[in-house]
């Protein structure tokens, strides 16, 4: 891990901010992203106890261009990128009704195409190496049409794909692509939901759990058993038992 640099989005909080921390404790160099500076200042703080070497980059990964130039400066400062985590997201849930345009175009915005466009950014600089680990964090949510979760589920369902092709796309490359399919972790976007979360991990938890799975290159990393089974489960359901559990599952 010790030659490691790894770029995290999403670090200021959260998962990414838990995934920042159990890299630097492995030894790597690590650029964090996030809109918030402050808080990655603080997390730098943190890092560098850990005798990491920390680059911030204030970054909103809807913009493209900030995007790219991100990569591109901690490439070159820290040394040859060599895992770039797409975790940045945001949530949108509630009844039918009560989510406005303005949230999906959010989480659409965010989930899908800031994902994506931090991919994107990453494989040209990657393939320039010829070596590279993409990281998608996508969710179990993403498996089915959660109740009340329309947009969210979708995002994460689109996220999940784009990751599976891509590792296909990438195969002989010498790039490799994994797809984080999280189960619930107790995270400023989970806590006050009101949804249950049934076996929630702490962030630190989930995240030497994900760098632990991430060290073989999978194409997938999911958590936590049994909702990793039961969301395997409904892809096979019939369509109208699924219509009846689910909304009984997932009350609020
Ligand atoms: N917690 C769970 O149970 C769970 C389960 C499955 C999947 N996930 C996924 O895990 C990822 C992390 O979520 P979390 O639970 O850790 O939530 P969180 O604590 O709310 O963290 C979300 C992070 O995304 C960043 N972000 C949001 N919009 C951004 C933008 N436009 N540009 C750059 N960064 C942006 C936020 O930073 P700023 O506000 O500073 O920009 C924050 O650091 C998400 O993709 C989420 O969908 C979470």
């Amino acid at each position: 891990m010790s030659s490691k640099v790894v770029f995290v989005t999403g670090a200021s909080s959260g998962i990414g901010r838990a995934l920042a921390l159990e890299y630097a404790h492995r030894g790597a160099r690590l650029a964090i992203a996030a809109r918030r500076e402050a808080e990655l200042v603080l997390l730098r703080h943190e890092l560098e106890r850990a005798k990491a070497r920390v680059l911030v980059l204030p970054l909103d990964v809807r913009d493209a261009a900030a995007t790219h130039e991100a990569l591109s400066r901690a490439d070159r400062d820290l040394g040859a990128l060599d895992v770039v985590v797409a975790n940045a997201g945001v949530s949108a849930a509630g009844p039918p009704g009560t989510i406005a345009w303005s949230d999906v175009e959010r989480v659409i915005d965010v989930n899908v195409k800031g994902a994506i466009c931090t991919l994107v950014h990453a494989l040209p600089i990657m393939m320039m190496h010829g070596k590279g680990h993409l990281v998608g964090v996508s969710s179990l949510a993403g498996r089915a049409g959660l109740p009340q979760s329309a947009i969210y589920s979708a995002s994460k369902a689109a996220l999940s794909t784009y990751l599976q092709s891509l590792r296909v796309d990438l195969r002989k490359v010498g790039i490799d692509v994994s797809d984080v399919q999280a189960g619930f972790v107790r995270t400023p976007m989970t806590e006050g939901s009101g949804f249950p979360r049934p076996f929630e991990w702490e962030a630190p938890k989930a995240a030497r759990y994900i760098v632990d799975k991430l060290d073989r290159r999978p194409a997938v990393v999911d958590f936590q058993f049994p909702l990793t089974a039961l969301t395997q489960l409904v892809r096979v359901m019939p369509r109208g038992v699924y219509d009846r559990l689910a909304p009984i599952v997932v009350r609020r």
